[in-house]
């Protein structure tokens, strides 16, 4: 899909689809206004009818509008005017897109970015409508025999701006759009790749790939590298798996040779059974999404890569299976991570705090000016947060704001919770230094608990994203969130 910016006397804008809003109760925007202007109040009167409320989601096409060059005009509802923000104005492009979609449409042209939205400027606006129309026409079909959508056939969108000033800025946001919705659908492939495919050996290659012909420099260490550095508990959770674990390292440079780097890392459990503390069967499916943290480091550096983002980051990605056998880590097994600690494994299915804290303890050699990893951690965030926001831990106060503003700005929202050292006390262990979990209340808290026991002297925050990376139900797929939030954090940084 192309995206352009406009300015326009819409009138006479020969388009195939010029796409206006109207707020709920039927209150036509200011380009809906000049449409029915032009073609003596036909808007009006169809709202006046009652056949379209404006109600946030609804869209109308409607043909051969008399005194209006494009060929058809589609009413698009953004819900209550007083309650009009950056998130329904996404969901109205959304809706927007997806009619278009459904129409057939070849090229259209949107006037929602000419709104007045709180908090957004005309770059904000442009970027956002590219970023939800990518993800209104995103499909998955790789899979299937014979694709079961009809393929997108919307090629071309004019994002029409209200002055020839807001122009610069709007092609930015296009810019910026595009890049991070490479980004997203670069995640969500990932996330929805069946495991039988999309296994460690996978992702390495995906790195490779990632760095071919660009200044990426991706590193994958294999497991015999993992036993020189220690990685005890890394290792412990890939025993049970024929597929060997790796350990991914993405190097971009874009920023002055000595500036310290943004460091990411991301949990790529490929498919999580829980191993010998096995899981149930119901929904064990979507444990292949269980590498959606590794999916928004290669989105977000993907992303990165094509802003040509001025700071330095590196991405680090551990990915490993978790599958019972007879070689598999056992229920009370004691390792030693690469920090020297000792972990008595009580529960096999936390294992991703296991394959994570010893990438955190290796990502100190960056010496990061700030660590942030993603991971789709524990059922209890789910629990807590539900499917809105991921759940936002830090050792770092301006860290977790910065985090959380990004959220906010890209629409992709995180919410802080608590790591008082009251919490670590659940992961006290007879045997070992610690144990892997904690009991059952607070289950997101103390799995970041047992994180931060590795990033004592680094600034480090942890985004569980359990409850985000990825849809259930009919809709079931990969969402590519957390990246949008951590292009704005990098974004900001740069
Ligand atoms: N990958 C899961 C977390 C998960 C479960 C995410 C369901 C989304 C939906 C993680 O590895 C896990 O199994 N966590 C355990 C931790 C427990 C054993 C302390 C959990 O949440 O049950
Ligand atoms: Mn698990
Ligand atoms: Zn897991």
């Amino acid at each position: 899909m192309k995206f352009s910016s406009k300015f326009a006397e819409l009138p006479s804008l020969e388009s195939a689809c010029l796409a206006v809003g109207v707020f709920d109760g039927g209150k036509l925007t200011e380009p809906a206004r000049m449409l029915d202007q032009a073609s003596r109040g036909q808007l009006a009167g169809l709202v006046k009818s009652g056949a379209f409320t404006g109600r946030l989601g609804q869209s109308l096409m409607l043909f051969q509008i008399s005194g209006v060059a494009a060929e058809r005009v589609l009413l698009v509802g953004l819900g209550k005017q007083d309650e009009f923000t950056l998130r329904t104005y996404r969901k109205a492009v959304h809706a927007c897109v997806q009619a278009l979609l459904d129409g057939g449409v070849k090229h259209a042209a949107l006037t929602l970015g000419m709104l007045n939205v709180p908090h957004t400027d005309a770059y904000a606006r442009a970027r956002h409508a590219v970023e939800c129309a990518a993800d209104a026409a995103y499909r998955f079909e790789q899979c299937k025999s014979r694709p079961e959508k009809p393929k997108p056939m919307l090629h071309e969108i004019s994002l029409l701006v209200s002055g020839r000033d807001e122009r610069g800025a709007a092609e930015r946001g296009i810019r910026h759009g595009s890049a991070i919705a490479e980004g997203v659908a670069l995640a969500k492939d990932l996330g929805n790749l069946p495991p039988n495919i999309c296994t460690p050996g996978y992702l390495a290659n995906e790195a490779r790939k990632l760095g071919r012909g660009t200044k990426l420099k991706v590193t994958v260490l294999e497991e015999a590298h993992m036993k020189k550095l220690g990685m005890g508990a890394l290792l412990a959770v890939s025993s049970g798996s024929s597929q060997p674990a790796k350990l991914i390292i993405m190097e971009y440079r874009g920023g002055p040779k000595n500036a310290k780097p943004q460091v990411l890392v991301g949990k790529g459990i490929t498919f999580d059974s829980g191993g010998i503390s096995i899981k149930p069967t119901a929904a064990m499916d979507e444990m292949k999404f269980d590498m959606c943290g590794a999916a928004s480091v290669f989105g977000a550096l993907k992303a990165a890569m094509r802003m040509q983002l001025k700071l330095n980051l590196v991405g680090i990605v551990p990915t490993s299976e978790n599958l019972p056998d007879g070689k598999a880590v056992k229920p009370a097994d004691i390792v030693r991570t690469m920090s020297g600690l000792t972990v008595e494994i009580l529960n096999t299915d936390a294992e991703g705090r296991l394959i994570l804290c010893d990438a955190l303890t290796y990502a100190q050699r960056f010496k990061p000016a700030a660590i942030v990893d993603m991971a789709t951690l524990t059922g209890a965030c789910v629990i807590a947060l539900g499917n809105v926001v991921s759940g936002l831990f830090g050792n770092d106060e301006t860290l977790v704001k910065e985090l959380w503003n990004a959220g906010e700005q890209a629409d992709d929202r995180a919410w802080h919770m608590p790591l008082y050292d009251d919490y670590q006390d659940g992961l006290k262990s007879n045997f070992a230094d610690f144990a892997n979990v904690a009991g059952r209340e607070g289950g997101a808290i103390t799995a970041a608990c047992y994180l931060s026991r590795f990033t004592k002297n680094m600034r480090w925050a942890h985004l569980d994203i359990a409850g985000t990376a990825w849809k259930s139900g009919a809709e079931k797929g990969a969402t590519g969130r957390p990246v949008p939030l951590l292009v704005q954090y990098l974004l900001d940084r740069a």
